[in-house]
This record gives structure tokens, C-alpha cells and sequence, in this order.
């Protein structure tokens, strides 16, 4: 497939790809899941993926999330090649660099609030002290202080929704991934977590990857990148609704196991 440039590369590129391509499965039922894809992500700018069910969007997160490696192409994290990293290293970004709202990135049921969002404070090796005081800031910045103490289950969704971002915050990551971050919420507390999503990009200069289902949180985003079948569409390709969401394909976010 020929390859896309969807704008130079600049220097203040936090992610770069360079034609990386992902397969899944072998023989029959090998599927070519990304086919030679070029982006790269901007420092402080909320970026929003969009395509239909199927094309490719979280195979591409988890990609620019060091999640998982591409069968082939080049990952640049800041001005280093993803791939001669020590997996210390990847950890270490994973951990400290990056914040993850996924909705399969389940909390701990019978941990308390307070405990779910310190765990990558916990992976990272700081003291029970600290650990609280951060946590204890990021629950206040989701307005959950109170919420604390309670077991994560006992939450409502959009309770839980603001406990993965409190968790994906706590280690002041530079990069926050959003799948489908407001899939499973109503409208207001959907808005509700855009906003705080959004002021964490304005106030702090986190950035965003947003993957997204929804026409209005991605015409909020800075830029968007449009997937099809694994490709990406150039720059300016005007995107109908259409090509946003595809009502037969389910709910955003249906791949969700419980
Ligand atoms: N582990 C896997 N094994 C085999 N095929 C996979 C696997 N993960 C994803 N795929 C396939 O790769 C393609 C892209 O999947 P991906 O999850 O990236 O889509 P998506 O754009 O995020 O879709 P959705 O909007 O439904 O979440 C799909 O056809 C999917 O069936
Ligand atoms: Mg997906």
C-alpha cells in the first residue's frame, strides 16, 4: 500500500510512526489489522482517531502505547526507536510517561478507590506516604475524594469512568490514551469526563490520544486522523458521519468483555 504523510514531522513530535503494519493470526486466518501506517502526534495536542468498527483504531493505540510491537515499520517515542528499548524501559514509559483510559482496563473490584488509582505509583516504587497524598490529589481533581475507601465495584459508571482517569493521572503522565472513553456513559457524565479530559489537556499540556466513535468529542480534539481498513486517510479528508460510526456494528466500545 502507498504510504500517507499526514504532516511533516516536527520536532516536537512526543510519537512518530513510520509505515508499521500489524497482522494478526496465521495462514487462513491471518488478517492484516494495520497496513503501513504514518502519524505522528504532536506534544500537548489532543489528537482524536476515528473509523469504523473494525479498522484498526485500538490495534493502532496500543501500538503508539508500546502495548504491543508492529510486525514491522518504525515507532519513534521522543527521538527513540521503540524497538531497541529494553523491556526496563518500555515499563518505565509505560508506567510513567503514559496514562490509559481503556474501558478494558478494568479496576481491582476489591481494592479500594484510593488503592486502584495509586497502583502505577505503587509499580513505580513510592512510598506508602506519597503514594496517598498523589492519590488523595488525583481523587480531588475528579471530585471521588470522598469515594476513597470504597471498594471500586460499589461505584456508578461514570464514578469508575473518573477512577481510571484519576489512576491514568496520578503519575502526571505525559501522554494520556483514551479508547472510547465516553463509549459507556450517558451524555452528562460523558461530557462530564470530556471536560476533565480536555482541562488536563489545556492546564497541564498533557496530550491526547483519543480513540472515538463520537462526531462531537472528536470535533473537539485538535486534529483528527480518519482509519479505514488499516490505512489512514490523508489530511483533510473530510469525514462524513456516517464514516464516524456505523449503528450496525454495535455500540462504541461493545468489544468490552465483562
Ligand atoms: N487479537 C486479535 N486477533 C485477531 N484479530 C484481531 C485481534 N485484535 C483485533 N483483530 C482484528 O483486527 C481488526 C482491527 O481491530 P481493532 O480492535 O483495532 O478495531 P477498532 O477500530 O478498534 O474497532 P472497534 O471500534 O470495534 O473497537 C479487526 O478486524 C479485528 O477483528
Ligand atoms: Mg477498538
Amino acid at each position: 500500500m502507498h504510504e500517507v504523510t499526514l504532516r511533516p514531522p516536527a520536532p516536537n513530535d512526543v510519537l512518530k510512526t513510520r509505515d508499521i503494519r500489524k497482522a494478526y493470526g496465521k495462514g487462513q486466518s491471518r488478517f492484516e489489522a494495520l497496513k503501513g501506517v504514518s502519524l505522528a502526534v504532536a506534544q500537548g495536542e489532543s489528537l482524536a482517531i476515528v473509523g469504523k468498527s473494525g479498522s484498526g483504531k485500538s490495534t493502532l493505540m496500543h501500538l503508539l502505547a508500546l502495548l504491543d510491537s508492529p510486525d514491522s515499520g518504525e515507532l519513534l517515542v521522543g527521538d527513540s526507536d521503540a524497538s531497541t528499548l529494553s523491556v526496563h524501559q518500555v515499563n518505565r514509559l509505560r508506567n510513567e510517561d503514559f496514562g490509559f483510559v481503556f474501558q478494558q482496563f478494568f479496576l481491582i473490584p476489591n481494592a479500594s478507590v484510593l488503592e486502584n488509582v495509586t497502583l502505577p505509583l505503587k509499580i513505580a516504587g513510592v512510598d506508602r506516604r506519597e503514594r496517598t497524598e498523589r492519590g488523595m490529589a488525583a481523587l480531588r481533581q475528579l471530585e471521588l475524594e470522598d469515594k476513597a475507601k470504597n471498594k471500586a465495584t460499589n461505584l456508578s459508571g461514570g464514578q469508575k469512568q473518573r477512577v481510571v482517569i484519576a489512576r491514568a493521572l496520578v503519575n502526571n503522565p505525559k501522554v494520556i490514551f483514551a479508547d472510547e472513553p465516553t463509549g459507556n456513559l450517558d451524555t452528562a457524565t460523558g461530557s462530564l469526563v470530556e471536560d476533565i479530559l480536555f482541562d488536563l489537556n489545556r492546564e497541564l499540556g498533557i496530550t491526547l490520544v483519543i480513540v472515538t466513535h463520537d462526531v462531537e468529542l472528536a470535533e473537539r480534539c485538535d486534529r483528527r486522523v480518519f482509519i479505514r481498513d488499516g490505512n489512514l486517510q490523508p489530511d483533510g479528508h473530510h469525514v462524513t458521519e456516517e464514516e464516524f460510526a456505523d449503528p450496525a456494528n454495535g455500540p462504541a466500545g461493545s468489544e468490552v468483555q465483562s
